[in-house]
């Protein structure tokens, strides 16, 4: 079935998002002149899709705790966090510390260090299901990896991932697959629909090498899974004979170990990434030790595990002090709980403003909603209208606020109370500003 979107109001609406264009545009003639010369030699002025937005992107010159500063002078309060890459804030003194140690100690040993050690140490601490952890370079690659293991463990090709799910950018799964997707046989079940999923599961079960899910899908919109969903795909796996890889790349900074522990899930596999590398480029995937000691060099027959980078010095270095003296399990808990009652007063203030919004997510990454109903599956999504998040957008970046296009918040630790006081009415002046069009 397909959803129609509710268009509110449709010509107020294009003339309230054509002045606010226009509007952006006067108030950022560098970006517009940077954007110019950008166009010559990078594929729409762009190299990573996420971030573009219309009509031309801010460009950020420097960036400094919960603070970006743009080529045309303006300030903004960071509700983006890096999408969620960036949890510590910009620049925090103690991983600048670390990274300017591990620069002076030298760059690339081409050889085993000491510090992987450590931060592998934190990590399978950290997440019960972990034993034994590799790092990557990347979310992406975290994900690819740990695919390619459960197609070599089971003897199968087939994996099963939720439809509107993103574990990369080769692994996007909205609107039947990307088509940059890796090859390779994939079948496609509905996010949080327990029992249909499970009837697809059952029948293509003996072709599965693994399930592959995120707790909650992120890029897809900040949608939580059900724990019956979770649970029936754990029981699912077990059952055909395939693994269960959990992709942890953005939930694993909810809770105390992550959304595994919350869901009381035990999963083969983990994927990692994000801010766990301090701010680095970063991704490892973990799990059970009979599985991952596959990749056992002095074993005979190893499976063959490369990347230059995998154990580079910067990402190690910061790691370590991200994950042991900055985002201890405590404080993990405390930012979740901090995440959930912001989004709680989102949603109130929504309500009281009478506006047809609404904040879905899991501690502290949420996503805002043009929809009076709360979306818990991707089809939900097919009803807002995409205008009023641009619209919305605009209207932020010119109050100083700046957060994902598609309404995506990951907040940091640098936010203070006063900054999401800020952020609360921000946002609430920019729905009160164009009210009629909001509440409509
Ligand atoms: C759930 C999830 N998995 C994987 C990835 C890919 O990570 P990376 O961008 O580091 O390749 C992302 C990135 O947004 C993600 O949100």
């Amino acid at each position: 079935m397909t959803i129609q979107p509710v268009l509110r109001n449709t010509p107020d609406l294009d003339a309230a998002l054509t002045e606010a264009r226009q509007h952006f545009l006067a108030r950022h003639p560098q970006a517009q002149a940077l954007h110019g010369k950008a166009n010559a030699y990078l594929p729409g002025g762009n190299t990573r899709t996420v971030l573009y937005h219309g009509p031309v992107p801010i460009r950020v010159v420097r960036a400094e705790g919960a603070r970006l500063f743009d080529a045309d002078g303006h300030s903004y309060l960071d509700l983006l966090g890096e999408y969620s890459a960036g949890l510590f804030g910009h620049s925090h003194p103690a991983i600048r510390t670390a990274l300017s140690r591990a620069a002076e100690a030298g760059l690339s040993f081409g050889a085993h260090g000491v510090d992987e050690i450590e931060l592998a140490a934190l990590i399978t601490s950290r997440f019960a299901s972990i034993e034994r952890v590799r790092f990557t370079n990347s979310g992406t690659e975290a994900n690819m990896m740990a695919l390619a293991l459960a197609r070599v463990a089971t003897g199968r090709q087939a994996i099963a991932v939720a439809s509107g799910a993103y574990h990369g950018g080769v692994l996007y799964f909205a609107g039947g697959g990307s088509p940059v997707n890796m090859p390779g046989e994939v079948v496609l079940i509905p996010f949080n629909e327990t029992e249909a999923a499970r009837d697809i599961l059952r029948a293509q079960g003996p072709r599965l090498a693994a399930i592959l899910i995120e707790p909650m899908l992120g890029s897809g919109g900040c949608l939580p899974a059900h724990a019956a969903y979770i649970a029936m795909l754990r029981e699912e796996a077990t059952r055909a004979g395939a693994l269960l890889v959990l992709d942890e790349v953005m939930t694993s900074r909810t809770g105390a170990g992550g959304a595994q522990a919350l869901f009381g899930v035990t999963p083969d596999l983990t994927t990692l990434g994000k801010y766990m590398g301090g701010g680095m480029s970063f991704g490892a995937f973990g799990g059970r030790a009979e599985l991952m000691d596959l990749f056992d060099p002095a074993r005979p027959g190893a499976l063959p595990h490369a990347g230059t980078f995998n154990n580079n010095v910067m990402t190690m270095a910061a790691g370590i002090v991200a994950m042991r003296d900055l985002f201890p399990p405590q404080v993990a808990q405390a930012h979740t709980a901090r995440g959930e009652a912001f989004r709680a007063r989102l949603n109130a203030l929504f309500a009281q403003l009478g506006v047809g919004w609404c904040a879905s997510g899991l501690g502290s990454l949420m996503t805002l909603h043009p929809l009076r109903q709360m979306p818990t599956r991707p089809a939900d999504l097919a009803a807002a209208d995409d205008r009023l998040r641009e619209l919305l957008f605009l209207d932020l970046l010119e109050a100083g606020v700046y957060l994902a296009r598609r309404g995506y918040i990951a907040l940091s630790l640098a936010l203070t109370e006063a900054d999401l006081d800020l952020a609360v009415s921000a946002i609430g002046a920019a729905l009160e500003r164009r009210l009629a069009l909001h509440a409509a």
